[in-house]
């Protein structure tokens, strides 16, 4: 067997046919099922106490979109017949490019993290009005209302201490009022999922489900028929939690090496923190193996994390006959290569980046079903995130999938950009808890 066959044979598991999205769709659906009925799972369905919006909401509203080190603000203006503007926005980083501080590692606390956020409100407020305030928290935390999230446990990149069990609205009214920011007032935290499905709702009633393609992953729908809960609600599920996957030795490696073996399998496999690390291991496995370059090259691919999700798109570009982009990205790194090297790095993006969209899609599947099994209804699913507007062949591939396992049915099933729609969301949310 020559290196291409055996390299290819490698990568097929990549590849998951119809049948196996359709019993990973009906898998999902089931540990929605069971989580919703107190049996267990590894989705966690975290009610939000939030329904869709009328798009009548109006008024003017900060938000704080926290979802990771970048921290959004936003000033917007819900002016009702389903209509927002956004009249003021700035990000600023919870650490410092320069290293003067770091609000993400375990040296700093819930407080000092909260009082550094609201230290960058000055700039949205001023004493003579009252500023309600809709806070996007983009980690799994337990609501008891609307306005209230206790942290389950910190994901992504932010290992703050002291938050995990904290009521998250308590810090951050304590870091208002010690800055005597009276006029400001939380009334409300969400998902970031839930932004999305809320701003994406806001316009369109149709839309019903709210996904993140981007560093991180999840998605969040509305529940209308659980005995678990009186009113109908925003559930979010914290999908990337999911752990019923067709795991290659690949996938074992990268989340055996991370910080968090076990956790948030699904995650690891589609979102872009991962997605270049992925392809890292993948080529460093299979240069190990001889299949690729010059064996003595391989300490070039052997540092964890240095692939983003942005290269494996730039790879994914390349349409020049002798792939001479790919050729030039690998001579900057001194390693030589030959033209079937270079159609291997390829090939092994496209798998990893298509392989990504079609567990997603089966995700979206899974919910679909639940939510309306006979597929009556038009529904949209609002997506935001890098990986969903950048990352090359994910969108097509997420569509085509759907499109391949539901057939006539995909026809009532659209997909929606929803960009921003977190902090936006945050504001709706708001307004519908005021
Ligand atoms: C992580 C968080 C989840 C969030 C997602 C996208 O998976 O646990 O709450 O929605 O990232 O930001």
């Amino acid at each position: 067997m020559d290196c291409s066959q055996a390299l290819a044979n490698k990568l097929r598991t990549f590849m998951l046919s119809k049948s196996q999205i359709t019993d990973l769709a009906e898998c999902f659906r089931k540990s929605m099922l069971g989580q919703l009925d107190g049996s267990g799972s590894s989705l966690k369905m975290l009610p939000s106490f939030l329904d869709q919006p009328t798009g009548e909401e109006r008024g003017r509203y900060i938000a704080v979109d926290f979802g990771g080190s970048k921290i959004r603000l936003l000033n917007v203006h819900l002016k009702g017949h389903r209509e927002y503007e956004i009249t003021k926005e700035q990000t600023f980083l919870l650490k410092d490019p320069g290293n003067k501080y770091n609000f993400t590692t375990e040296s700093t606390t819930g407080s000092e993290l909260f009082a550094f956020i609201v230290s960058q409100i000055a700039d949205f407020i001023d004493d003579s009005s009252i500023y309600p305030l809709g806070h996007t928290f983009s980690f799994p935390t337990l609501q008891r209302s609307a306005n209230d999230a206790i942290l389950i446990k910190w994901t992504k990149e932010i290992k703050t201490s002291g938050m995990e069990g904290l009521n998250v609205t308590d810090v951050f009214k304590a870091a208002l009022l010690a800055r005597n920011y009276h006029q400001v007032i939380p009334k409300v935290i969400i998902n970031d999922t839930t932004g999305t499905l809320l701003t994406a709702a806001y316009r369109d009633s149709n839309a019903d489900i709210g996904s993140i393609c981007g560093t991180g992953h999840n998605t969040c729908y509305c529940e209308s028929n659980c005995a678990a809960y009186t009113k109908s609600q925003i559930i979010n599920i914290e999908s990337g939690n999911f752990n019923e996957l067709p795991y290659t030795e690949y996938d074992n490696l990268l989340d055996m090496n991370s910080n968090t073996p076990g956790e948030q399998r699904l995650e690891k496999m589609v979102g872009g923190k991962y997605i270049g690390e992925l392809f890292r291991i993948i080529v460093e496995s299979f240069m190990k193996g001889k299949l690729l370059f010059n064996a003595s090259q391989l300490d070039t691919f052997s540092k964890p994390y240095f692939i983003s999700s942005q290269q494996v798109s730039i790879i994914l570009e390349d349409f020049s006959p002798d792939l001479n982009g790919i050729k030039n990205w690998l001579t900057s790194m001194d390693i030589d290569s030959l033209l079937e090297d270079r159609l291997a790095i390829r090939l092994i993006s496209s798998r990893t980046a298509m392989r990504a969209a079609q567990l997603v899609a089966a995700t979206y599947i899974g919910i679909l079903t639940h939510i309306d099994s006979g597929f009556l209804n038009q529904h949209i699913i609002a997506v935001d995130g890098s990986v969903y507007e950048h990352l090359t062949l994910f969108a097509d591939t997420l569509r085509a999938t759907l499109n391949c396992v539901l057939g006539n049915r995909a026809r009532l099933v659209a997909l929606k950009l929803t960009k921003d729609g977190s902090g936006i969301g945050a504001v709706i949310g708001a307004a519908m808890n005021t």
